[in-house]
């Protein structure tokens, strides 16, 4: 395997999506104001949520601390579909088959309500309809897929077994659903973008929400205003005010992407392995035709270098296709929940205005459309068939296990990351040096320079890590990324990584 450094990866840094649509401009907030519904968040869930409350005629301000879809829904593969890898036999088997219809129910409905958006606002995003595969590699595979098909039909689910695919290789076996559908995400959520503002409701750009009371009516106090809410949406992928609740009920996953192009004809449609390790797509745009190809996922922070896992990803794809070229790479990060279903409804068990959506496991175009519709209807309180399955606060004894081993991983991060620090960097690179200060996060820019951080995440204090090849500190308790310079680009921490003095430094 040719070995690459961070400036020999192959592709441009950043998602095809971003790079073929322009960049958006809202203003901030300027002034303190009224809604009946705050949003936290400017990606797929805020964004869906705000075009479905406007449409009941509710005033709604969405809250975006950077610009809009360019966090999680600008990095995503955008498959819209309700065949989430392998699920339906294993949600009749642990919640029942009244839970797992409704599981199926509620995905099918968003592929649909994401169509009608589509066709109703008449949105060019290259959605087309499209089949989705998850394809067995092994024989010892086969069962499972078996086992997927039999559960999907018993839940009505449009879904087939079959030994072909439109892959340029043999697979074992295929649980196939039709009728699914993809989209460029970012041309679908700019186009609900643009509706919302007018007749009193907003979407601000540039304005960090700092905290959320939940009264009546309810407080967002942003960096650069309050708004007073009847409700309030936390829709910033992890939680972002979050101590205690889902920290230990969330484990963010990171994974790899790259759009290549290819000297054969890109196969149609959505693939993925039953163990999610690679994951594929098609698209077709005014810029061409391309294959998507991901996979290398692990939890941020943890599990060695990022640039090996481009490396995988592009190893995998040479041997699985005919890649003339590699145009984009990127990577992109999920909340996966302890027994695979979302949280999606009120905040706490406590709470009275406030709501979350989270934890989709990297099937986020349907659930967050689920999300969404079940978030207008418990704020319109109208009776929603999804809202048990999506509570976030079930109680579900079977997710304890998970539960103990996520608080013994976060546990291991608080003590042992700070016994794993070295002594030496080098230019471009960023290492946790021993210092007679202390322990600190040293990042040598090409020039020479150095910025020196405190490792100590500003979440709950984990010690951040490394990751070469996105040039950031990665926290591997909750996933909070932070840039070189110390600035979140990524929750839940909201505050930056302290700068140290670095005159103890050598240069
Ligand atoms: Fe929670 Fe870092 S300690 S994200």
């Amino acid at each position: 395997m040719m070995q690459h450094t961070y400036d020999s990866l192959p592709g441009k840094p950043i998602s095809l999506w971003l790079d073929t649509t322009p960049q958006t401009n809202f203003p901030s907030l300027a002034d303190n104001l009224y809604v009946d519904v705050a949003i936290v968040g400017g990606g797929i869930v805020g964004l869906t949520a705000a075009a479905l409350l406007k449409e009941q005629g509710k005033t709604v301000a969405v809250l975006e601390a950077k610009r809009i879809v360019e966090g999680v829904s600008g990095n995503t593969t955008a498959k819209i579909t309700s065949l989430h890898t392998l699920i339906y036999a294993y949600l009749i088997q642990h919640f029942g088959k009244e839970k797992a219809q409704i599981y199926a129910n509620a995905n099918e409905t968003a592929i649909q309500q994401i169509a009608n958006f589509v066709q109703d606002k008449q949105i060019a995003c290259e959605f087309r309809r499209t089949a989705a595969y998850t394809y067995a590699e092994s024989d010892e595979e086969v069962d499972k897929i078996h086992d997927e098909v039999e559960a999907a039909l018993k839940l009505g689910l449009p879904a087939s077994f079959t030994e072909e695919t439109p892959l340029p290789f043999p697979v074992k076996a295929a649980v196939r659903f039709d009728n699914q559908a993809q989209f460029h995400p970012r041309q679908y959520l700019l186009a609900l973008a643009r509706d919302i503002p007018g007749d009193g409701s907003h979407v601000f750009e540039n304005t960090q929400v700092l905290d959320v009371s939940d009264d009546e009516p309810c407080v967002v106090t942003t960096n650069r205003g309050t708004i007073h809410a009847a409700a309030v949406i936390v829709a910033s992928h992890f939680p972002f005010n979050d101590k205690v609740l889902y920290a230990t009920r969330l484990k963010p996953h990171r994974s790899y992407v790259l759009a290549a192009r290819l000297a054969e004809p890109v196969p149609q449609g959505m693939f993925i392995t039953t163990d999610s390790s690679h994951t594929m797509r098609h698209h077709s745009g005014s810029d061409g035709e391309f294959l998507l190809v991901g996979g290398e996922g692990h939890v941020p922070g943890q599990d060695g270098d990022t640039i090996e896992r481009y490396q995988r990803v592009e190893q995998w794809a040479r041997e699985h296709f005919n890649v003339k070229s590699i145009v984009y790479r990127w990577s992109t990060q999920d909340n996966r929940s302890l027994d695979r279903l979302p949280y999606v409804g009120r905040y706490s068990p406590v709470s009275h205005h406030v709501y979350v959506a989270a934890g989709f496991g990297g099937w986020g175009m349907t659930n967050s459309m689920v999300a969404g519709m079940l978030l207008r209807d418990l704020i319109l309180e109208r009776e929603n068939p999804w809202a048990e399955v999506y509570d976030p606060n079930r109680i579900n004894l079977k997710s304890v296990p998970e539960f103990a081993k996520q608080s013994a991983q976060v546990a291991k991060h608080f003590v042992g990351d700070r016994l794993t620090v070295t002594d030496t960097v080098e230019r471009g690179e960023g290492k946790i040096l021993n210092t007679e200060d202390g322990v600190v996060a040293v990042y040598m820019a090409e020039d020479g320079s150095l910025s020196a951080l405190s490792p100590a995440c500003t979440h709950l204090g984990c010690f951040v890590q490394w990751n070469s090849a996105e040039k950031s500190w990665d926290c591997p308790c909750h996933g909070s990324r932070f840039a070189t310079d110390g600035t979140v680009i990524h929750g839940p921490a909201l505050k930056n990584l302290e700068k140290v003095n670095n005159s103890f430094i050598e240069g």
